[in-house]
């Protein structure tokens, strides 16, 4: 055999299409089986219906049907009445990896990427073959518009297989996506636990869900009103690296280094760039793409040691304290206690970002088992790699014990509790493409715990009121189950009649024991 030459490896050297790759490797993206999937297919079309909805200021009506076409295969239906898009957009956005509106910017939504939607897609043609049907309508007045799509993964493009105008279907204004994938229905760990758990996390969200299995489930809204919109922020200089700033000083529109420092980052007025440029011994007036390496590795090492104020923190759109408590007891009727709370904005990073936690306790709970916990990050449910989270390491780091649960090592606790915790931020740190965990990063883990020690404290109080009403109840019973003792020996001793004593006696049981526990030192 000859040996290969460079000349020959030449020729197998070729691009790769985004599109090629990640049907390679769709298990990157979170499809790696069949019921994570489903699930998938749903979260993607469902993330994006929010966050269009939001965007557009319009509360979310949402529609899911799951319906099994044959085994492993099921057709998924998501509606919405957003804002729709507009024709000549739909290929683009529905067939075409890396292609949204949510990339360039930092704002906090639930998309980031612009892959979410395209991959189920991609998933899509290549477990059944079929093409997706997408229906738009951003008019009322005007027709939807149906493309039946694939994508040349190949080209990474659109590939429009049917276009036409159709009366099919949305009533207002919105977008309907339909597609067949292969899937498995499981009732836990699923679809159904997703939309229940955004439902919560979107109090003003209405889901309407047909599972497969027939049931229909309605989560209405808990709350009437959107949240105040987050708004877009620049990059704060804490958060800056190399490579960006480089890239930013080569694409900027301001002319000299100063305005560039105010223009292009978050929390930088004249005063601190002046102090940045003497730091960095930076001519304040240069033209920004003149700087040479050296010069950029100073002015990096000057702005993320300079005193620079915290990042805007109005980028941030918490669920709300009263908000999550409102949903909490919608889901959760049964439950005995339920306590929210939102922590004020933290920073990692140079990023803005906010930590809520609720506890959800007793009800029909098991007592002796692990504690679940409802993790959210940008109002969007993180449904698998529970263990490599940082909520996981939070939760099991804070000691539970002290608040009233049983704990061993560290271990999550156990009880008949729910935990849901929150994380917004406009730079959501996940450790891989498929957005299932928060990385541990230590100044969030702290923040996390924090937010679970404030809510323990509010489930201690309550368990210990609880506790202190018990004893009360018991010392109850026992002077009561001695009152008709006492009061026939008290009869014979004063010749009064034993039915009056008793009753008194009662009464001054029923008085006695009902006196708060801070009054009861003081009564004889
Ligand atoms: N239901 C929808 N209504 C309006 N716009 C949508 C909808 N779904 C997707 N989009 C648009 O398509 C873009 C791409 O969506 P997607 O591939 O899921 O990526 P991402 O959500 O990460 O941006 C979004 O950024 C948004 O602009
Ligand atoms: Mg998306």
């Amino acid at each position: 055999m000859t040996k290969k030459t460079a000349e020959d490896f030449a020729k197998q050297q070729k691009e790769i299409s985004i599109s090629e790759f990640f049907e390679k490797n769709k298990h990157l993206l979170g499809f790696d089986n069949p019921t994570k999937a489903l699930l998938m297919a749903v979260k993607e079309a469902v993330d994006n219906s929010l966050d269009a909805c939001e965007e557009a200021e319009i509360l979310p009506d949402i529609t899911v049907k799951i319906k099994n076409l044959k085994e492993d295969v099921y057709k998924v239906s998501i509606q919405d009445n957003g804002p729709g898009i507009v024709k000549e957009q739909v290929p683009r956005i529905f067939g075409k990896l890396l292609y949204g509106s949510k990339f360039h910017r930092l704002r906090q939504s639930r998309g980031q990427q612009g892959i979410g939607i395209s991959a189920v897609l991609l998933y899509s043609q290549l477990t059944t073959g079929n093409p997706t049907r997408v229906l738009s309508r951003t008019d009322e007045k005007k027709k939807s518009q149906m493309f039946e799509l694939l994508i040349d993964t190949k080209k990474n493009e659109p590939q429009i297989v049917k276009q036409e105008e159709t009366d099919d279907g949305i009533p207002g204004t919105g977008i309907r996506v339909e597609m067949d994938i292969l899937g498995r229905y499981r009732k836990s760990q699923g679809v159904d636990d997703y939309l229940k758990q955004t439902s919560i996390s979107n109090p003003f969200a209405k889901i309407i869900y047909h599972a497969p299995d027939g049931e229909k489930m309605t989560f209405p809204r808990s709350v009437n009103e959107l949240p105040v919109p987050p708004k877009e922020i620049k990059i704060h200089p804490y958060g800056v690296e190399f490579g960006i700033l480089q890239r930013f000083l080569t694409e900027t529109s301001s002319r000299t280094l100063q305005s560039f420092l105010v223009n292009e980052f978050s929390s930088i007025g004249q005063q601190t760039a002046k102090e940045i440029c003497s730091m960095a011994k930076l001519e304040p007036n240069m033209k920004p793409p003149e700087l040479e390496r050296g010069g950029i590795e100073k002015l990096l090492g000057a702005m993320q040691k300079a005193k620079v104020q915290r990042p805007p923190l109005d980028c941030l759109s918490p669920i709300g304290e009263k908000e999550l408590e409102r949903s909490l007891k919608k889901e959760y009727p049964e439950a005995e206690f339920i306590t929210t709370l939102t922590r004020s904005p933290e920073v990692y990073r140079g990023n803005p970002f906010q930590i809520e936690v609720g506890i959800i306790y007793g009800g029909n709970m098991k007592t002796d088992e692990p504690i679940e916990i409802i993790r959210l990050a940008n109002r969007v449910p993180l449904l698998y790699q529970a263990g490599a989270c940082a909520t996981t390491e939070a939760a099991k780091d804070t000691d539970w014990k002290r608040y009233g649960l049983q704990q061993s090592g560290s271990n999550l606790p156990s009880g008949p509790m729910i935990l849901v915790i929150h994380m917004c931020s406009a730079w959501v740190p996940f450790i891989s493409e498929s957005k299932e965990a928060i990385a541990p990063y230590p100044d969030i883990v702290k923040e996390m715990k924090l937010a679970m020690q404030d809510a323990g404290r509010n489930l201690s109080r309550y368990l210990s009121g609880k506790r202190r009403a018990g004893e009360a109840k018991r010392r109850i019973q026992i002077f009561e189950r001695y009152s008709g003792e006492v009061a026939s020996s008290i009869a014979l001793l004063t010749k009064k009649p034993e039915k009056e004593i008793e009753k008194k006696l009662k009464s001054m049981i029923s008085q006695r024991t009902h006196i708060k526990d801070d009054e009861e030192d003081k009564t004889e």
